[in-house]
């Protein structure tokens, strides 16, 4: 019988995982069978979550990795691959920051480092991979990006932008690896976190968000989790350049 989500034999390496989302993904594909990189740019959050994968019977291992170094994510690649017996299968671009300030208020610097962190942190990992992606078809780059760069939100032009610059990505580096039979998609969930923590509970914004949602609550990450773990599995071999929204029905 065909099986669909057993990521056994597989390698992943996940960045942003020593928290929030990221994290619940490291668990989520290493419960489907995977070996986990878990990366972080606190190296004592990820060593956490890989300590709490293997506690629980899972394979993984960690590594701090801040996107932003470009060497850091050469190492890290060889490391993930390391864990597939020279394949890295699966890279989750997962890491990111906000910076909200309404437009008059953005500077340079908030501007660049939203851009830094998703865009360049997306490029600078996805690149490193590339020679460890094998080309059985098993190959998966999930990128994260957001209702932000689908829909835009108030203050938040700089990080609209840079989910924006994502979804461009996912979709030119998709027709890219076609040949080499890699699929690339991205993501955009919605989720309880530490990065959603002031939009959750702060009055002003609180109700209008939640007046967005249909499903009129928030998920935590391990719900949003295992539609990373599908995008990664074989049930995902024939989708490509897409961008599925995992938010309770507010993009549709
Ligand atoms: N939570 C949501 O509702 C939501 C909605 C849309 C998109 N997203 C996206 O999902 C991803 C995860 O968000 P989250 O809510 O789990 O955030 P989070 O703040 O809870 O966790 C982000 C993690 O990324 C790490 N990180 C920050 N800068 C880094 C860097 N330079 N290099 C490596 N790691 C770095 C942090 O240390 C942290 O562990 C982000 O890309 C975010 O933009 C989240």
């Amino acid at each position: 019988m065909r099986t669909y989500f057993n990521l056994t034999g597989r390698s992943a390496l996940v960045t942003g995982a020593g928290a929030g989302i990221g994290a619940a993904v490291a668990e989520a594909l290493a419960a489907a069978g995977a070996a986990v990189l878990v990366t972080d740019i606190s190296g004592e959050a990820a060593a956490a979550v890989a300590e709490r994968i293997t506690a629980e019977g899972g394979k993984a291992d960690s590594a701090p990795l801040d996107v932003s170094d470009r060497d850091a994510a050469v190492a890290a690649a060889a490391q993930a691959a390391g864990l597939g017996e020279g394949h890295l299968h699966i890279v989750v671009n997962n890491a990111g920051v906000t910076s909200p300030a309404m437009f008059p208020k953005l500077t340079d610097a908030t501007f660049r480092l939203t851009f830094d962190i998703h865009v360049m942190g997306t490029f600078h990992v996805t690149q490193a991979a590339l020679s460890h992606l094998p080309t059985d078809g098993t190959g998966r780059i999930i990128n994260v990006t957001s209702a932000a760069g689908i829909t835009g939100t108030l203050g938040q032009v700089n990080y609209s932008a840079a989910k924006a610059g994502i979804i461009g990505f996912t979709k030119s580096l998709a027709r890219e690896l076609a040949p080499r039979n890699v699929m690339v998609n991205a993501l955009a969930p919605l989720a309880a976190t530490p990065m959603t923590e002031t939009i959750r509970t702060n009055e002003k914004f609180a109700a209008n968000m939640m007046n967005r949602i249909p499903l009129k609550r928030w998920a935590e990450a391990d719900e949003v989790a295992g539609a990373f773990v599908f995008l990664a599995s074989d049930a995902a071999s024939y989708i490509t350049g897409q961008v599925l929204p995992v938010d309770g029905g507010m993009v549709m």
